[in-house]
């Protein structure tokens, strides 16, 4: 019998995209989605290529193995929380569950965190850094797109201990990244033939990034500046990160930082080191995320890029690994789609 899956808020980008990559899944079977405007509307009304799937978008869940919630921030842990009561599943595509220190919510997202004891249990939904305890979790915090970038293309590094603590993180992402709630940002002739820099002040999505780089390395307090801009493209993040080598590693740095990234990722699915500089569109509609790690010589700095889906591995797809893991699935089971391409 196959898992029955439900989508919370189906008609956003992250949303829609689950039920996509869903619909392909063996194992499972998309048995509810959920919406607000769009409640009682079928799902071909609003989205007509997933014309193949015969629901309808409802206001409630029904009963389900698993949820996937893609509701915005705070509204997403208030619809979440009765479910893992009741002892359901869930994976959150929002933030609300990925920051372990409740304080950081009203820094952040402006809103006081109504379950912090929660926060403890949820396990963050990085794969390549938390598989065994996501296979034993009741909730899963899905990460943020650009964190996922990020996080990947800096863990041997931070891993390994070859760098200094100041890193930087520059991030490039399509405008499907900020969502189909119509925006001004997003208007095509705002965004459209024009690459701008954004939330300089600091992103959200930076208490992500410092928190899980302490993870990997308790010895490294480390000192990110986080850059995202607003490019135009539909999908996918590009993320140039660069972090001074430490002195006593430079010849290491040199002669193996690649071996050292084909190390770390030995065995993984989805993550892939490039001969080449890697470009967004190598991962359309996938679940990889491509590296290609560079020492310049010049400056004695590691020059680390990555790209990814936002939509795929920066949600959706994430979350179906996730699922995947949970439940004991093969971890590409409805992700082996290769990339779009041209
Ligand atoms: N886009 C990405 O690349 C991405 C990547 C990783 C994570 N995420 C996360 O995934 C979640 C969904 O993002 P998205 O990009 O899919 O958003 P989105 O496209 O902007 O979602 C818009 C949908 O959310 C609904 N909505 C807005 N506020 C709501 C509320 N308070 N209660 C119920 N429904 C509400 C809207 O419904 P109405 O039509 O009723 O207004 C609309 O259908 C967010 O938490 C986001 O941070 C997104």
């Amino acid at each position: 019998m196959k898992l029955k899956a439900g989508i919370i808020n189906v008609t956003g980008y992250a949303g829609s995209e689950l039920a996509r990559l869903l619909y392909s899944h063996p194992q499972v079977e998309l048995v509810s989605v959920t919406g607000r405007g769009a409640a009682g509307q079928k799902l071909t009304a609003v989205f007509p290529h997933l014309a193949d799937i015969d629901l309808t978008i409802t206001a409630e869940l029904d009963k389900v193995d698993i949820a996937f919630s893609a509701m915005p921030h705070k509204a997403s842990a208030e619809v979440i929380l009765p479910l893992v009561k009741q002892g359901i599943r869930v994976i959150d595509i929002s933030a609300d569950f990925r920051l372990k220190d409740a304080a950081e919510y009203p820094a952040w997202y402006d809103f006081t965190h109504p379950a912090p004891a929660v926060l403890k249990d949820a396990v963050y939904g990085l794969p390549e850094f938390h598989r065994s305890a996501i296979a034993k979790a009741k909730l899963v915090a899905n990460p943020g797109c650009y964190p996922t970038g990020a996080l990947l293309a800096l863990a041997p590094l931070v891993k390994e201990g070859l760098i200094y603590p100041d890193i930087i993180v520059d991030s490039k992402s399509g405008v499907s990244g900020s969502g189909r709630t119509l925006s001004l940002t997003a208007h095509y002739c705002e965004a459209s033939d024009s690459v701008s820099a954004y939330s300089l002040k600091g992103h959200r999505h930076l208490p992500e990034i410092v928190q899980e780089l302490k993870n990997i390395n308790t010895a490294l307090i480390p000192s990110v500046i986080f850059v995202p801009h607003l490019i135009p493209m539909t999908r996918g993040i590009l993320s140039t990160c660069y972090a001074k080598i430490k002195e006593d590693r430079l010849a290491v740095a040199r002669s193996e930082l690649k071996k050292i990234y084909q190390n770390y990722y030995k065995g993984e699915a989805f993550v892939r080191i490039t001969d080449q500089p890697p470009g967004t569109k190598q991962t359309w509609g996938s679940n990889f995320c491509l590296i290609h790690p560079v020492f310049d010589s010049r400056t004695g700095t590691a020059v680390i890029i990555s790209c990814i889906d936002n939509l795929v591995k920066g949600a959706a797809g994430q979350a179906i690994q996730n699922m995947n893991i949970m439940f004991g699935f093969p971890e590409k089971a409805g992700l082996e789609a290769l990339p779009v391409y041209p």
